[in-house]
C-alpha cells in the first residue's frame, strides 16, 4: 500500500456495542492510518467521523440516528467555519440496514459492513470524490458485501508504536459469524456465517502484539470456541488446540477467550484449562434462560441440566474457574415459572458476574415471529429481580477473594497518587499502594478488601516479568 501522507487529517470513531467492534474499530484505524489519518479523542476536531454501531438490540440501534443528528449540526458548524466533515456508518446497524441509513441520513457518506473494513481507504476515495458532486446527485458510498476474500489478508498490521500506545492487554479476533441461529439474535444475519481465521494468521498477530509490549490476549468471536482454524498442514484447529500454540509464545502471559456457546465446550478446550496456566480462571458462558421450555423456544439446544454438566467438566478441569453469563428475561411466552427455573439456575451455578438484558424483538429473527409477548413492566420486574441475585452473588464472589493472594496485571497509575491498579485473573479490577514502576508485569497482591466494584490489595511478592 502507498503511503500518503501529504497532511494529517483527524479520524474520530465511536464504538457501540460488544468488544468485536472495539478490535474492528482499532483495525479502522490502522487501515487509514498509511493515508494520513490520525485518532483524536476530541470530536470537534475530526475530518471524519465513523460511528461503528451495534444491532444486538433495538435500544442500541435506535443510538445511531440520535448520534447522525447530533453530527448533522457538528457538520453544518464546521462548514460555516469553511472546513468539512466526513460521515461514515460502520458495523452491525451498517450491514443490517445499509440504503436504508443513507435515506433516512442523506449527512451520511459511507455506509458500510463488517465484512467491508479493508476496502475503507478505497470508499473513501470514492466519497471524497462525491464531496465535489452537486448536493441532488451526491450518492452515500455503500458496501455491505460478504466478499469472497478474506478482509484480514488485506488489512495492515497496527504499528508496534500504536500497539504500545494502546496498552498491555489487547483483542485478537479469531472468528467472526455464528451458525447456531438462537431465534432471537441478529448476529447470523449482521457477521454472516461462521468463519475462522488461519492458524498462521492468529498466531502472526499474537506475536506483533506480544512484540509491541502486550501481556495479555483476550481471543474474540461471536462464537469463538467454535473456532476452526485451518494450520499450516491443511489440518483444522480448534480452539484448545490454539490455546496450547498461543501458549508457546514468549512473553505473552495470559491468554482469555469470549463468547462461548455451551454446546462447543469440546474436551480440547477443557484440557487446555487443566494444563494451561496461561489460561484465565474466567469464562463467559452464557446460557440466556434456565427453563427448558424457553431454552428450546430460543434454539439454544441445550437444556439447563446440559448446561450445569458442562460447568461440573469445566470444575473438574479447573476448580477454580469463574463463571459469568448471559442473561434475557421477557422472552415470548417466558411465565412466572419460566423466570423461577432461570433464578434457579443463577442460584446453582454462582455466577462471579453476568450481564443480563429485557427481550428485544428484532426484525428478521424468527423471535420476531413469536405471539404471546411479555408485558413491559413484567420484563422490567423480573430484570431487577435477576439483577438483585447476580448483584448479590458478585459482591459475595469479591468478598470471597479476600485474604487471597492473586497475581494481578498492574496496568496503570491508581486513581489516588502513590496507587496502581490493574486485574485479577476473573478481571477484577484491583488497586494498591504501589510505585508505578509496577505497571507493566503481574505482581502478587493479598487482596485486603472491597469496594463498590473493585478489590482492593497489598503488593505481596514482586514477580520479574
Ligand atoms: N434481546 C435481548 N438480548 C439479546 N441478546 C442477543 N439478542 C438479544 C435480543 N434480541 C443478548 C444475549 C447475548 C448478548 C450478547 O446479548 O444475552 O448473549
Ligand atoms: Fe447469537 Fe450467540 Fe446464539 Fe450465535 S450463539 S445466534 S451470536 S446468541
Amino acid at each position: 500500500m502507498t503511503e500518503m501522507r501529504q497532511n494529517t487529517k483527524k479520524l474520530f470513531i465511536k464504538t457501540y456495542g460488544c468488544q468485536m467492534n472495539v478490535y474492528d474499530s482499532d483495525r479502522m484505524a490502522d487501515a487509514l492510518a498509511p493515508h494520513g489519518y490520525e485518532p483524536t479523542a476530541d470530536i470537534a476536531m475530526a475530518d471524519l467521523v465513523l460511528l461503528n454501531t451495534c444491532h444486538i438490540r433495538e435500544k442500541a440501534s435506535e443510538k445511531v440516528f440520535s448520534e447522525l443528528g447530533r453530527l448533522k449540526e457538528l457538520q453544518s458548524e464546521r462548514r460555516a467555519g469553511g472546513a468539512d466533515l466526513m460521515i461514515g456508518v460502520a458495523g452491525c446497524v451498517a450491514q443490517a440496514e445499509g440504503e436504508e441509513i443513507a435515506r433516512r441520513a442523506p449527512v451520511v457518506d459511507m455506509v458500510f459492513g463488517p465484512q467491508a473494513y479493508h476496502k475503507l481507504p478505497d470508499m473513501l476515495a470514492k466519497a471524497e470524490a462525491q464531496r465535489h458532486m452537486h448536493p441532488s446527485l451526491k450518492r452515500a458510498v455503500i458496501d455491505t458485501d460478504f466478499p469472497e476474500e478474506d478482509k484480514f489478508d488485506h488489512l495492515p498490521a497496527a504499528k508496534k508504536e500504536v500497539t504500545i500506545r494502546r496498552g498491555l492487554t489487547a483483542f485478537l479476533t479469531v472468528q467472526e459469524g455464528c451458525d447456531k441461529f438462537c431465534s432471537f439474535c441478529v448476529v447470523p444475519y449482521t457477521r454472516g456465517a461462521e468463519v475462522s481465521r488461519p492458524v498462521r494468521q492468529v498466531l502472526a498477530e499474537a506475536r506483533g502484539l506480544v512484540e509491541g509490549g502486550v501481556k495479555e490476549i483476550t481471543l474474540l468471536g461471536q462464537n469463538v470456541n467454535a473456532y476452526h482454524g485451518v494450520d499450516e498442514a491443511g489440518r483444522t484447529v480448534g480452539l484448545g488446540e490454539l490455546a496450547y500454540l498461543l501458549a508457546g509464545i514468549e512473553g505473552l502471559e495470559r491468554l482469555r477467550y469470549t463468547t462461548s456457546h455451551p454446546r462447543d465446550m469440546d474436551d480440547a478446550l477443557i484440557e487446555a484449562h487443566r494444563d494451561l496456566d496461561i489460561l484465565m480462571p474466567y469464562l463467559h458462558l452464557p446460557v440466556q434462560s434456565g427453563s427448558d421450555r424457553i431454552l428450546k423456544a430460543m434454539n439454544r439446544r441445550h437444556t439447563g441440566a446440559e448446561y450445569l454438566k458442562v460447568i461440573e467438566r469445566i470444575k473438574a478441569a479447573r476448580p477454580d474457574m469463574a463463571l459469568s453469563g448471559d442473561f434475557i428475561v421477557g422472552f415470548p411466552g417466558e411465565t412466572d415459572q419460566d423466570f423461577e427455573d432461570t433464578l434457579k439456575i443463577i442460584a446453582d451455578v454462582g455466577y462471579a458476574s453476568a450481564y443480563s438484558f429485557k427481550y428485544s424483538t428484532r426484525p428478521g429473527t424468527p423471535g420476531a415471529n413469536l405471539g404471546d409477548q411479555v408485558a413491559e413492566e413484567v420484563k422490567s420486574e423480573r430484570l431487577w429481580r435477576l439483577q438483585d441475585l447476580v448483584n448479590a452473588q458478585t459482591t459475595a464472589f469479591h468478598a470471597s477473594c479476600v485474604g487471597k493472594t492473586l497475581p494481578v496485571l498492574i496496568e496503570r497509575p491508581g486513581r489516588m497518587a502513590g496507587q496502581v491498579g490493574g486485574r485479577s485473573p476473573y478481571l477484577q479490577a484491583v488497586h494498591l499502594d504501589g510505585s508505578t514502576d509496577l505497571i507493566g508485569a503481574i505482581h502478587q497482591v493479598e487482596i485486603i478488601g472491597t469496594s463498590t466494584n473493585s478489590l482492593v490489595g497489598r503488593l505481596k511478592v514482586a514477580v520479574a516479568a
